[in-house]
C-alpha cells in the first residue's frame, strides 16, 4: 500500500462514512460504528492516498481490551498495515487483549488471531512493539548476541564475515570497490557443526529477521498447490524490508537423483525459480545448508546461483576447548580441566559437547538432590557425560568433509 496512516479527523467524515456504506462486510452497521467513532475513547485511524481517505480502522480500548470494530479498504486493498497500526495503537491504549467480530476470518487470523467462537477472534498484546508483519511470516529477531555466542569455529567465522556480513553491513564501501553483494550461500557440513547456528548468527549480526522455510514440510496439499504456497511463502518474505532466508536440508529439493528429494519435481522448480527473485532483492540474503554436498545437482550449485559454498566443518581442538569452556562457566564454578575434556572427545561436534554439558549438569543435580548435599558439575561428571553420549563424527565422515571441502567449497 502505499498510502500514509494517520489519525482520523473530523473532517474525514464525509469520506469515511462513504467507505463504510459501500462495505459488504458484516461489521457494526454504519450507524453504530459512527457512535463508536465519536466517543472519546474511539482510536481511529485513516489511510490517506493522495489527499483521499482509501482506508479506515476504528477501535477502541475497554477494562484492558482492545475492539476493532472495523476496518475498511477501498480498492482491493487487504488492509493489513492498517490491522497492524491499529493494534499497535490499542495495545498503547492499555489492551493486553485485541478483540474483533467479523465474517472475514482470514486477515485476521494471518496477523496472529486465533477464532474464538462465531465471527470471534482475540490475540495477547503482551509482546506490544514485535512486529505483526514478522510474526505472520514465521519471521523472527535474533538476539545481537549470537554471533559472538559462537565459539571457536574461527575460520568459518571468518570467511563468513568477511564474504558475507561485511558487504552487506557497508553496502557503500562494497560499493566503491565494485565488490558485489551477497545473495545466497550454501553452508554445508557433517550435522550438528552449526550450519543453523552459523544461518542464524549471520542475521543476528547484520540485524535481520530470520525466517525458515522447510519445503518438505509445506503440507500434505497436492503439488501444485504447495509449489503456489512456497511461492507465497517467498512472497510475503521478500515482502519484508530486509531477512535471512534459512533452507535446511536443501538435499531434499535438489538432489541430483531425483529419486532422493522429498519434494514434488513442481516444489523442485519454485523453489529454483525464486533464487534469481531473491538475488533481485538488496536487503535479503538466502542461506542454504545441506549435509550432503555431494547429493546436491552440480548445476544447483552454480555460481549465478550461489555466491558462496562454504564448509562448516568438524571442530579442531581449539574449537572444542572454547565450547567446552562456554557451557563449563554456565554451568559450574567448580575447577573443571578443559584440556581434559578436549581430549575425551575428539569426534565431537559443537551439538554433542552441549548434550555432553548438559548431561554433566544433570548428574550434578540428580547428586546433589538425592544425597541432600554436593558441588556443581566437576571433571568427573564431565567425564562421565561424555562416556555416555555417542559421537556424530567418525573418521571417515571427517575424512569425507575434507574430500567434500576441497571438491565442492567456493569461498
Ligand atoms: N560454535 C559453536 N559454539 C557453541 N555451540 C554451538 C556451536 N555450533 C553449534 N553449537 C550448538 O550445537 C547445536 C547444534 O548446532 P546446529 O547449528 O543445529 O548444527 P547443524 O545445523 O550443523 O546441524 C546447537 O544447539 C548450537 O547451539
Ligand atoms: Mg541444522
Amino acid at each position: 500500500m502505499s498510502s500514509a496512516i494517520r489519525p482520523y479527523n473530523s473532517d474525514d467524515l464525509g469520506q469515511v462514512l462513504r467507505l463504510w456504506e459501500s462495505a459488504t462486510d458484516a461489521w457494526p452497521g454504519t450507524d453504530t460504528a459512527m457512535r463508536l467513532l465519536l466517543d472519546s475513547s474511539a482510536v481511529a485511524l485513516v489511510a490517506e492516498d493522495e489527499g483521499r481517505v482509501v482506508a479506515c480502522a476504528l477501535g477502541g480500548v475497554a477494562g484492558g481490551v482492545g475492539w476493532i470494530y472495523r476496518i475498511d479498504t477501498a480498492n482491493g486493498d487487504d488492509g493489513h498495515e492498517l490491522l497492524d497500526a491499529l493494534t499497535t495503537a490499542l495495545a498503547h491504549g492499555g489492551a493486553r487483549l485485541i478483540a474483533a467480530v467479523s465474517t472475514d476470518g482470514d486477515a485476521l487470523t494471518e496477523r496472529g488471531f486465533r477464532p474464538t467462537g462465531t465471527a470471534m477472534f482475540d490475540r495477547e498484546v503482551a509482546d506490544v512493539g514485535r512486529p505483526l508483519a514478522l510474526n505472520a511470516v514465521g519471521a523472527r529477531v535474533i538476539p545481537p548476541g549470537l554471533w559472538d555466542d559462537l565459539r571457536g569455529m574461527d575460520e568459518a567465522k571468518e570467511i563468513i564475515e568477511r564474504r558475507v556480513i561485511l558487504p552487506l553491513a557497508e553496502p557503500e564501501l562494497a560499493a566503491r570497490h565494485a565488490v558485489e553483494q551477497p545473495k545466497a550461500i550454501v553452508l554445508f557440513g557433517p550435522p550438528g557443526t552449526g550450519k543453523t547456528t552459523f544461518a542464524k548468527g549471520i542475521a543476528s549480526r547484520l540485524g535481520w529477521p530470520f525466517a525458515e522455510i522447510q519445503p518438505s514440510e509445506i503440507g500434505a496439499e497436492g503439488a501444485e498447490r504447495q509449489a503456489k504456497l512456497l511461492a507465497d511463502t517467498f512472497d510475503r518474505l521478500l515482502d519484508l524490508p530486509e531477512a535471512v532466508i534459512f533452507v535446511d536440508e536443501v538435499e531434499d529439493i535438489a538432489s541430483i537423483r531425483h529419486e532422493e528429494r522429498r519434494v514434488s519435481p513442481n516444489i523442485t522448480n519454485e523453489f529454483l525459480k525464486q533464487i534469481p527473485r531473491m538475488r533481485e532483492a538488496p536487503h535479503h540474503l538466502l542461506v542454504c545448508a545441506t549435509n550432503s554436498v555431494g547429493m546436491l545437482d552440480p548445476a544447483f550449485l552454480r555460481p549465478g546461483r550461489f555466491d558462496y559454498v562454504l564448509p562448516v566443518g568438524p571442530p579442531n581442538d581449539e574449537a572444542r576447548a572454547s565450547i567446552w569452556a562456554r557451557y563449563v562457566d554456565e554451568i559450574t564454578d567448580e575447577p573443571v580441566e578443559v584440556g581434559v575434556l578436549v581430549k575425551a572427545s575428539p569426534l565431537f561436534t559443537p551439538a554433542d559437547i552441549e548434550w555432553a554439558a548438559r548431561k554433566a549438569a544433570q548428574r550434578a543435580f540428580e547428586r546433589e538432590h538425592f544425597a541432600g548435599h554436593g558441588s556443581r558439575a566437576t571433571t568427573e561428571d564431565f567425564l562421565a557425560a561424555i562416556a555416555e553420549t555417542r559421537a556424530t563424527l567418525t573418521p571417515e565422515l571427517v575424512e569425507a568433509f575434507i574430500a567434500d571441502t576441497t571438491r565442492f567449497s567456493r569461498a
